[in-house]
């Protein structure tokens, strides 16, 4: 019998500083001996890859933009999602519905009756007993003027990363809007201070699920 599956996403604002925590409970999974996916949204198969790229890049209307989220969506969990699930893998995932939510939603002001029609079809579960959601959503919660601080000059922008603060705000209400649909599936862990303290409080959440035993303290 392997250990059931696990699928962990996570979410924020651009320039909140989820990759560092992502690969430090990647590593804490892997040395407690659980196989480990660690995969991305847009993207995470070679298909979903080049949407993503077209998604961040090249401009369109937000129904295509919506539309294009959930394609990649519908093969990366046909692909990757479900079939790790299935063989007993943690699943990190960078990124899920929440951001669409968040960013196509509130950010954009698209419909949310049509995002909600289309989580229906495409987290529709392969044997059919209902919507596949992540088992816990990871929200990294930083005031957008702080993220922006962050993000000046660290890079070429994408679409969304070029988007004006008033952008964020709406960004992160979306967020807020879908912990308070569904408070069980999500921690927020507020990202306004240390990488250390931030990443005490993911790490205090994988514990008191029992999903990782308790750091060691140095010796
Ligand atoms: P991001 O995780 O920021 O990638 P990177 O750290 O490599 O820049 O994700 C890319 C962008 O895609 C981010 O700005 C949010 C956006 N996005 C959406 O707008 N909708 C979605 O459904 C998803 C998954 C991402």
């Amino acid at each position: 019998m392997h250990p059931a599956g696990l699928f962990i996403t996570f979410e924020g604002i651009d320039g909140a500083g989820k990759s560092t925590h992502i690969a430090a409970l990647a590593d804490a999974f892997r040395a407690a001996g659980r196989g480990l996916t660690l995969t991305r949204e847009p993207g995470g198969t070679p298909l979903a890859e080049k949407l993503r790229d077209m998604v961040l890049n090249d401009a369109m209307d937000p129904l295509c933009e919506a539309l294009l989220m959930f394609a990649a969506r519908r093969d990366h969990l046909a692909q990757v999602i479900e079939p790790a699930l299935a063989r007993g893998d943690v699943v990190l995932c960078d990124r899920f519905t929440d951001a669409t939510f968040a960013y196509q939603g509130s950010g954009r002001g698209f419909d949310l009756t049509v995002l909600r029609q289309l989580e229906q079809w495409v987290q529709a579960r392969p044997d059919a007993t209902g919507l596949r959601q992540p088992d816990l959503t990871v929200w990294f919660d930083l005031p957008p003027d702080v993220a922006a601080q962050r993000l000046a000059g660290a890079r070429v922008p994408d679409r969304f990363e070029a988007q004006p603060v008033a952008f964020f705000q709406r960004v992160a209400e979306g967020y807020a809007q879908r912990l308070a649909e569904d408070p069980a599936r999500f921690v927020r862990v507020p990202s306004d201070r240390s990488k250390e303290a931030v990443w005490h409080g993911v790490r205090a959440a994988f514990e008191q699920r029992g999903w990782l035993q308790p750091a060691q303290a140095p010796a």
